[in-house]
């Protein structure tokens, strides 16, 4: 009987099959080079039970490039002129979770502790009324814009004060979702409904499933690409606050240390590093002293934190 003339030869399926298994096929020799590559990269150590993620996600980047396997894809990776390819490997493999107003309690903190110190100094004439604050690690953009409304409302622009909120990551993929600044509408929960009100824009139309941050807000916060695990940032001067929440989780101990040590380079004498509920400074990080669980401040610093010792539219949106 002869076949059926629309259907593709089964040795071209049998083709198709095999090329798909090809590029889903990560040897365990080519993952520890993979492994490694990320490591020196990135800082980021890939545990072995992450085979399968890594497999999934470079099989993806292998169909789009028209690859046929990993290791073809390792050597185009490894070209010292790939930094491109680098960087989008290691877009694929972050977790980049993040939330309006994350892990309250250190917004809390600075508005209880923090800002009206600074006020307090402001009007002393014991501080010049420029406030910069460095979101490393910032995935899409919400803790930088987070902390960019609590300044916006405590530190008035018309009164003077200058606001500088920077949000860094490694991933291009989310910086760009951070520039656009624009989110789902169900994300609205996530911020008090004062700061809703004053720095969100509700989208219309088409546009009703998103909100729009402000361009008052939208001013305050810029975005760059940072590798928290190069030697050097190309980040100037120093902040009086560094957010580094849930980054470090990525990190060894050694990576860990480097990371740390590089950002303390940025923080102001008087500064505050906070980092993630989850996340242990214990160790790696002895010129610093605790002010309050995950709430870090140099050492040698002689500040006092209030309450511590010294020791320690969517197109052209509409309000809600
Ligand atoms: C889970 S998100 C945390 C976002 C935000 N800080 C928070 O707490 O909600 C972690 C972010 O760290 C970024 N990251 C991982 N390794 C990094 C590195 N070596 N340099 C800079 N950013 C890195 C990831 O791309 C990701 O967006």
């Amino acid at each position: 009987m002869p076949s059926n003339q629309t259907d593709p030869p089964a040795h071209a399926f049998a083709s198709r099959q095999r090329e798909m298994t090809d590029r889903s096929t990560l040897a365990p020799g080519l993952f520890s080079k993979f492994q490694k590559l990320i490591y020196q990269e990135a800082g980021i150590w890939l545990a072995t039970h992450k085979h399968a993620l890594l497999t999934g996600r470079l099989a993806r980047r292998l169909r789009l490039l028209g690859l046929s396997n990993m290791q073809q894809y390792y050597e185009l990776v490894t070209q010292p002129d790939q930094q491109h390819e680098r960087a989008v490997m290691i877009d694929c493999i972050t977790t980049n979770e993040t939330h309006f107003f994350r892990e309250p309690r250190h917004f809390d903190y600075l508005e209880r502790q923090v800002f009206p110190k600074w006020q307090q100094e402001a009007a002393a004439g014991e501080r010049v009324m420029q406030l910069r604050i460095w979101s490393a690690g910032c995935s899409t953009g919400e803790e930088p814009y987070s902390l960019a409304m609590l300044l916006l409302k405590h530190f008035p622009e018309n009164k003077g004060w200058n606001l500088e909120v920077l949000g860094t990551d490694i991933s291009t993929r989310v910086l760009e979702k951070a520039r656009a600044a624009m989110y789902p509408i169900e994300k609205s929960k996530e911020i008090p409904a004062e700061h809703l009100r004053a720095y969100m824009l509700k989208g219309r139309g088409d546009h009703k499933a998103v909100m729009k941050v402000s361009p008052e807000l939208h001013r305050v916060v810029r975005f760059a690409r940072v590798n928290l695990h190069a030697d050097s940032y190309p980040i100037l001067g120093s902040f009086d606050l560094i957010f580094c929440r849930n980054v470090l989780i990525y990190f060894d101990q050694e990576s860990k240390t480097k990371v740390i040590g590089g950002i303390l380079r940025h923080l102001s004498p008087s500064g505050l590093l906070f980092v993630g509920h989850s996340e242990h400074l214990g160790g790696i990080a002895p010129g610093l002293k605790t002010v309050a669980p995950t709430i870090h401040a140099l050492a040698s610093s002689s500040d006092t934190v209030a309450g511590q010792t010294r020791a320690a539219a969517a197109t052209a949106g509409h309000p809600f």
